[in-house]
């Protein structure tokens, strides 16, 4: 059975992206042509889910407003002539089911997860982190990788990792590796945000998850921990714990991910997308040319 809904947490602060995200989501910030919340609903569609139930929190409506069919703006672009522009909402005539739930607390990821078990409840599903985009204009089939992996090795749990250089697995989930076998590894622990010295691998969870419901009984059971929140690793560890089948899988050079969760990489992803579109691309790579030629 195809797995049909994803979870998308957006309630975060967003606090490294300061100021510019004091009244916007950062979900919401733009990396070429569209917000970061569109190339992720575009990558979850392409993986074939058809429903996204969003964790918001507060100050987050602007993702809802995105979302909707604006009659009014249609009419608007019609009336004034402006047919051309119709195609940029094209995105919003998508077959796709969009849910909202707020969490009322910030109590950390594992809690905004926990949110979504009333409307998710017995069926598998995935999570898709709002601040991630997946590949170079999310054109990656990664979700559906996971997801067939998943089905195939009657997975509790299948987790996207991307190898990290070893100053950096401070700020993510690592792995322990138990066994690699041809398309994905089986995981012995995950441990969120180690110390350098204490980190078991470079191989650092990257913002896509596919879970079995049981995730929710173990969620329900997790303290806080790092950072005083409820880690959505910490309960990944304790279904590994007890024997659950957690397997991870590592993201091809096609399916990089850009996190615009802090100023460098959100600068980095804007550079990249900009440079490679379509439409203005190549005018910007020469104008960035230019720019490097003059020196500083
Ligand atoms: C979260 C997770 C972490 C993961 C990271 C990127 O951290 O807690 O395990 O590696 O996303 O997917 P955050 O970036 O919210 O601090």
């Amino acid at each position: 059975m195809a797995i049909e809904v994803a979870v998308v947490p957006v309630a975060g602060r967003g606090t490294r992206l300061l100021p510019l995200t004091k009244s916007q989501p950062k979900e919401m910030l733009p990396v070429g042509q569209k917000p970061v919340v569109q190339y992720v609903a575009e990558e979850l569609l392409l993986s074939g889910v058809r429903r996204l139930l969003f964790v918001t929190g507060p100050g987050k409506t602007a993702i809802e407003n995105h979302f909707d069919i604006n009659e009014g703006l249609i009419q608007n672009l019609r009336e004034n002539g402006q047919e051309d522009l119709l195609e940029t909402l094209d995105y919003e005539r998508e077959e796709v089911d969009y849910f909202y739930t707020r969490q009322r607390r910030q109590l950390g990821l594992g809690h905004a997860v926990l949110c979504a078990r009333p409307v998710v409840a017995h069926q598998p599903f995935v999570v898709a982190l709002g601040d991630s985009i997946i590949g170079l204009h999310a054109q990656s089939q990664i979700v559906r990788r996971m997801t067939g992996i998943f089905e195939r090795e009657k997975a509790d749990a299948v987790i996207a990792f991307e190898r990290v250089l070893p100053e950096d697995v401070v700020h993510y989930g690592i792995a322990e590796v138990r066994n690699e076998e041809d398309d994905f590894f089986e995981l012995a622990s995950l441990v969120e945000k180690p110390a350098v010295t204490e980190a078991p691998s470079c191989l650092a969870v990257a913002a896509r998850y596919v879970f079995q419901p049981r995730i929710f009984d173990y969620l329900e059971r997790t303290a806080a921990g790092k950072g005083n929140e409820i880690q959505l690793t910490d309960a990944i560890g304790s279904l590994i714990a007890d024997g659950g089948r957690v397997l991870g899988v590592t993201l091809s050079a096609a399916e990089r991910r850009f996190d615009i969760g802090n100023f460098p990489s959100y600068f980095q992803a804007f550079f990249e997308f900009a440079m490679e579109d379509p439409q203005y691309g190549e005018e910007l790579r020469g104008f960035a040319k230019k720019i490097l030629e003059r020196g500083r």
